[in-house]
């Protein structure tokens, strides 16, 4: 019975949607299809995939320099001497996502910018952006720097999201800091904290 019920014509789309796997999913529900969003920090592409299937973007700008390093900090990181191991294997991970994305970057719906996101973000316009989920660099300084600047990028009632909200991790609990303090000045509506994402709602 259960088997017959999966194979119905459109199942998985209405499963995804009612019952989201987890907060990251969920949290892709929340935003507005054909939308114009951007991802910090991209990796290996992985979740922008889900971003394109679940929120269909009309735009989607991913962002990440693809440097790998060395300091002792980012030692256990993505990027840095475990994770990342060195430039040659970040450089192999960009070009992964260039080649995984090469149809939606010929057809304008995915742009890359290799880049650290301070250094992008004048390139946007004030209030272009519908979206931003931010999973760059996850210190306290440069989660708050992402915050402060592209806060000016995201639409009034748009939303400023992201993962690693949590206590601990290599980054000392920066992301959670600095999410904290960023709330505290008024400047967003809180619509949940949970298993590790943040989303908020510009005022
Ligand atoms: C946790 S991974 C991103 C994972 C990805 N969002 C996912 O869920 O699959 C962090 C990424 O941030 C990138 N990164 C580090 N510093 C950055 C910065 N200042 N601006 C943008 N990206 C940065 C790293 O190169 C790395 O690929």
């Amino acid at each position: 019975m259960k088997a017959a019920i999966k194979s119905l014509p459109g199942y998985q789309t209405i499963r995804k949607l009612w019952k989201p796997k987890n907060a990251r999913q969920s949290l892709l529900h929340q935003m507005p299809k054909n939308s114009i969003g951007a991802e910090i920090g991209v990796d290996q592409g992985s979740f922008s995939q889900q971003i394109l299937e679940i929120v269909k973007p009309k735009k989607l700008h991913l962002i990440d320099p693809w440097e790998y390093q060395e300091e002792e900090v980012y030692q256990v990181a993505r990027y840095g001497a475990k994770g990342g191991k060195n430039q040659e294997n970040m450089n192999t991970r960009y070009q992964n996502v260039v080649n995984k994305f090469s149809a939606e970057i010929a057809s304008g719906q995915i742009v890359i910018h290799r880049d650290y996101s301070t250094n992008i973000c004048s390139h946007f316009d004030d209030n272009y952006f519908d979206w931003i989920y931010i999973d760059g660099n996850h210190l306290y300084e440069f989660v708050k720097q992402d915050l402060e600047l592209y806060y000016r990028t995201v639409k009034k009632g748009g939303f400023i999201t992201g993962d690693d909200y949590t206590e601990g991790g290599w980054w000392q609990g920066g992301v959670k800091k600095a999410v904290d303090e960023f709330i505290s000045k008024g400047v967003v509506r809180v619509i949940w904290l949970r298993d590790g994402q943040f989303l908020l709602k510009k005022n």
